[in-house]
C-alpha cells in the first residue's frame, strides 16, 4: 500500500500544543510534497443550536469570536516557516470534530493532526474532548501530539 496524501489536515485552536501540531503537520506536508490544509473551526455559543433550528451565518456570531479565530490563523501562518509549502487556511463553523472531518474529506487528506489538548480551561490527565471523539470518528488517519 502507498500512502501519498494529497493534503495534510491540522486543527488550530489558539492552544501551545496545537501550534506543536502544526509545525508536524507542516513538516510531514513539505516533506510528502502535500497541501497543508490549517484549520480553525469557530464554535457558536452554547444553546446556540436549538434556538432557530437552523445553524447560525457566520454573520449571526458576534464578529469578536470570528475575528479572534482568524487570528489564530493568522498567528500560525505567521509562525510556522512555510515557503516552499503549499497550504491554505480555512475557517469553519460549527462542531470541531465534524468540521474537522469534513474538510479532511472534501480535500481528500490522508492525515488529521491535533493536539492532546487544547485551548480549554480545563486541566486534563486524558485527551480533550475535540482529540477524543476525533480518534474514534475519524475516517482518516489521526495523529495525536503531547
Ligand atoms: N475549534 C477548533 N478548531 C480547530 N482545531 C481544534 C479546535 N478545538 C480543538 N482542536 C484541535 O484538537 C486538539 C485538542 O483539543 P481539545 O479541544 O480536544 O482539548 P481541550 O480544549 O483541552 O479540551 P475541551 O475542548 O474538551 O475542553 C487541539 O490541540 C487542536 O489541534
Ligand atoms: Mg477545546
Amino acid at each position: 500500500m502507498t500512502w501519498n496524501p494529497k493534503s495534510i489536515v491540522v486543527g488550530v485552536d489558539g492552544s501551545e500544543t496545537s501550534g506543536r501540531a502544526a509545525e508536524i503537520a507542516a513538516e510531514i506536508a513539505r516533506s510528502r510534497e502535500a497541501k497543508l490544509v490549517l484549520v480553525t473551526v469557530v464554535r457558536p455559543p452554547e444553546g446556540w443550536w436549538g434556538i432557530g433550528g437552523a445553524p447560525p451565518t457566520p454573520e449571526a456570531l458576534s464578529a469578536a469570536l470570528v475575528e479572534g479565530q482568524q487570528q489564530v490563523l493568522k498567528e500560525n501562518e505567521e509562525r510556522l516557516a512555510l515557503d516552499g509549502v503549499d497550504y491554505e487556511t480555512v475557517e469553519e463553523l460549527g462542531d470541531p470534530t465534524s468540521r474537522l472531518i469534513a474538510v479532511a474529506e472534501e480535500r481528500e487528506a490522508g492525515l488529521i493532526v491535533i493536539g492532546k489538548r487544547g485551548a480549554g480551561l480545563a486541566e486534563r490527565v486524558m485527551l480533550g474532548s475535540v482529540a477524543d471523539r476525533l480518534c474514534h470518528h475519524s475516517p482518516v488517519p489521526v495523529m495525536v501530539v503531547p
